[in-house]
């Protein structure tokens, strides 16, 4: 078997088996902000990608993209409720985004994720070359630091958490918080979106192992553990490029067309997830029309939700309530011919988001808590022109980095309100100098700049970085 000098360890492989309506399997780009960064690094990079299919059952046959192998990992249907469902996506990813929904904390669901972490470092081991490096992803493999360093001292291993890593009084709730902090710690780097992470990683060290420990280094079990921020992005080049193709252009045309030319468009794109703050924002939307602050015949609101993680039974209580509100606010205030909202669930190309990027005046980006959130920038790399408003969450890891967008707190309905009408009214000279500031920004630290800043951090000689685009 071919072993390579970089690994890459994600839940997901950036390739989706899904069924097609006529029942044959087809492969999808996956979705979330994980695989579209990843994907644009590892696309003409020498590396394996581990990780999971999509599907239940023996592992996929899967071709390799370019110089990309990807190597699957299987999971049975039991394995999916109890590692991917169970625990780290009704245990952990509630209680790392705020506890915003109550994280469900089920005895069962342990033995599970370790088994499945097990696995992963199992596969991880097979297909690293010695002395590679090997650079797990986010919080569904957060054994596999430790789990893969028992096996192949030999490896350097790297660490990165696409969520928030939360405060030490949230941590402090999981029953197998010794374990989960050691697990991650097992690794030689851990980067996270934003520095406040890491510092919360050193306090709960000290506090749960007995480690010393700063925001930038931690000893533990007598071995240093480099820590830091290293905020993702996107590719910055690819977008602009998209952007500028005459598909994408005619598109564009053609939705403002549909949507009424002269129409204000505000729009937001999210995984249908609690996380990402789409009640409070139909709240406030409805809020605005009913008191006639915002009208029908001049504004118009395209909200994308992506199915996502389905059989989840808080997602599926989402889904039902912003269906509902969608309904009754186009019921209410919507006109033949001319809805408030356009609510489209399903998941859109990457061309097809360009043309919705730039047919958008008011692009509204407003989760209750989101690792980065990948959306915001993109819409500023569509935006060649400096047109656009951007209305962003301080609660974005983005936030940190997009001074210039219109920010909000997205709990507050009425502050919403009042942003919402302030980007609806801004001056185009105002719009086009927030928007050139951002751009310039994220063009600088694009997805390469993130990946070269991580993988020299891990490798302290820099001759890894130097085999990346
Ligand atoms: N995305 C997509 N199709 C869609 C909606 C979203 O490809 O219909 C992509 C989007 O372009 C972005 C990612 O999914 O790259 C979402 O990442 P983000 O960081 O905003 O949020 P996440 O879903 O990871 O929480
Ligand atoms: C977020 C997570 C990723 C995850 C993505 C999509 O971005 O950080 O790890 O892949 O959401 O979620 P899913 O459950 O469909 O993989």
């Amino acid at each position: 078997m071919r072993q390579s000098s970089l690994v890459v360890v994600a839940n997901r492989l950036p390739l989706d088996d899904n069924v097609a309506p006529d029942g044959a399997c087809e492969w999808r780009r996956s979705p979330g902000g994980l695989a579209s960064a990843l994907h644009a690094i590892l696309e003409s990079t020498p590396a394996t990608w581990v990780g999971w299919g999509g599907g239940v059952g023996p592992a996929p046959a899967l071709a390799d993209i370019g110089t990309l192998r990807l190597r699957p990992v299987a999971l049975t249907e039991d394995e999916l409720r109890g590692y991917y469902e169970g625990f780290a996506n009704s245990t952990l990813w509630p209680l790392y985004h705020d506890a915003v929904e109550t994280p469900v904390f089920d005895r069962g669901w342990w033995e599970t994720y370790r088994t499945v972490n097990r696995r992963f470092a199992e596969a991880a081991a097979e297909v690293a070359e010695p002395g590679a490096a090997v650079w797990i992803q986010d919080y569904h493999l957060q054994l596999v630091p430790q789990l893969l360093r028992e096996l192949r001292p030999d490896l350097l291993i790297g660490f990165f958490m696409h969520v928030p890593f939360p405060p030490p009084e949230l941590f402090m709730q999981l029953p197998r918080r010794v374990e989960l902090l050691r697990g991650m710690l097992g690794a030689d780097l851990v980067g996270f979106q934003r520095p406040q992470a890491a510092h919360n990683v050193a306090q709960l060290a000290g506090k749960l192992l007995g480690a010393k420990g700063a925001d930038d280094a931690i000893l533990v079990d007598g071995r240093v553990v480099r820590t830091g921020a290293f905020p993702v992005s996107i590719d910055v080049t690819e977008m602009e490029a998209l952007s500028a193709r005459p598909y994408v252009l005619n598109q564009a045309r053609q939705l403002r067309h549909d949507l009424g030319p002269h129409k204000r468009v505000l729009l937001s794109v999210d995984r249908l997830d609690y996380t990402k703050g789409i009640e409070h924002r139909l709240t406030a939307y409805s809020e605005l029309l009913r008191d006639g602050r915002v009208k029908v015949r001049d504004t118009v609101m395209v909200q994308v939700a992506v199915p996502s993680r389905e059989r989840v039974e808080s997602y599926r209580g989402l889904k039902d309530r912003i269906e509902r509100e969608v309904g009754r606010i186009n019921g209410e205030y919507g006109r033949v011919g001319e809805p408030a909202i356009h609510y489209l669930n399903q998941p859109f190309d990457r061309a097809d988001l360009a043309a919705l990027y730039q047919t958008a005046d008011v692009m509204v980006v407003t989760p209750l808590r989101d690792g980065m959130n990948l959306v915001a920038k993109e819409y500023v790399a569509a935006r060649a022109d400096d047109t656009g408003a951007l209305v962003l969450s301080e609660f974005a890891g983005a936030a940190n980095e997009l001074e210039d967008a219109f920010q909000v707190n997205p709990h507050d309905v009425d502050g919403l309100k009042e942003t919402l009408l302030q980007a609806l009214d801004a001056a185009p000279a105002d719009l086009s100098r927030r928007m050139s500031a951002m751009r310039a920004h994220i063009t600088e630290n694009d997805i390469h700049a993130w990946a070269r800043a991580y993988l020299t951090a891990l490798d302290h000689t820099g001759q890894l970085a130097r085999h990346l685009p």
